[in-house]
């Protein structure tokens, strides 16, 4: 089992504290989902994980490597990828390209195996290899976006609202695959607008507020009556 220790971590945007000392752990073969509303930092969490923001203040380890203040690239190699808000692949290349491009700088016989692996996971993917990936549906554009993320065999995902725009069927097929990775081994930090959604899969969850965590713990109490998460949005 791999762990993902994320302690005291305070990011700051425009001069204003956006997540403020904000401790967790996440594990391998689990989803962890976080919640809350619009602006509270959930998306500036995941990008300063990434190592695309800078941190203010904590640390950051995955089995006890640390992660915080390191470049993307390497926290990428050490087994951490994030699926940023709105599927960003490039537009101009093929599905092929896309998930090569991901895999830039892997020895080619693990490239290989990698970007196979995805389109094991999506065969959707694998009957669109030369399309140009800005010609997909909203939807194949996501999956590419969490196959770009996977080619990299992360030991943790950081899956940035998936389902932002998409008809419920496909937001049904990309959450039965994170399941599949989670059972698979991979950690999983689940954000998510539906709520029904990510309460539903999450072995634990989050609930972010103004850059702090309001509520930390099992999902049930939440799931169950829906005034205590409200409640939680608002504290
Ligand atoms: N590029 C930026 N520069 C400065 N501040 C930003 C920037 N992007 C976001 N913020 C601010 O950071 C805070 C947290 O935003 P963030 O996008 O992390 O929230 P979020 O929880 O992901 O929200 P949403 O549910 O809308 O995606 C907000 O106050 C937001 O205004
Ligand atoms: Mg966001």
């Amino acid at each position: 089992m791999s762990t993902l220790s994320v302690e005291n971590l305070t990011i700051r945007r425009g001069g204003k504290t956006v997540v403020d000392n904000v401790s967790f752990t996440l594990e391998t073969g689990r989803i962890t989902a976080l919640i809350g509303p619009n602006g509270a930092g959930k998306s500036s969490l995941v990008l300063a994980l990434a190592g695309v923001l800078p941190l203010e203040a904590g640390s950051v380890e995955l089995d006890g490597v640390p992660l915080a203040g390191q470049a993307p690239e390497f926290i990428r190699a050490n087994g951490l990828a994030a699926v940023p808000e709105g599927h960003r692949v490039l537009t101009v290349l093929s599905v092929d390209d896309n998930l090569r491009a991901a895999g830039f700088g892997l020895p080619m016989a693990e490239m290989e195996e990698s970007v196979a692996d995805v389109y094991s996971i999506f065969p959707e993917l694998a009957e669109r290899k030369g399309q140009k990936a800005g010609s997909m549906s909203g939807g194949q554009q996501q999956m590419l976006a969490l196959g770009q993320a996977l080619v990299a065999r992360p030991k943790f995902i950081l899956a940035d609202e998936m389902s932002l725009g998409l008809a419920p069927l496909i937001v049904k097929r990309l959450m039965n695959v994170v399941s599949d990775l989670a059972e698979r081994g991979t950690g999983v930090l689940l954000i998510e607008q539906f709520t029904n959604v990510a309460l539903k899969l999450g072995h634990e969850v989050h609930v972010m507020t103004r850059g702090h965590f309001s509520y930390s713990g099992d999902p049930l109490p939440l799931v169950e009556d829906a005034s205590i998460l409200h409640k939680y949005y608002l504290s």
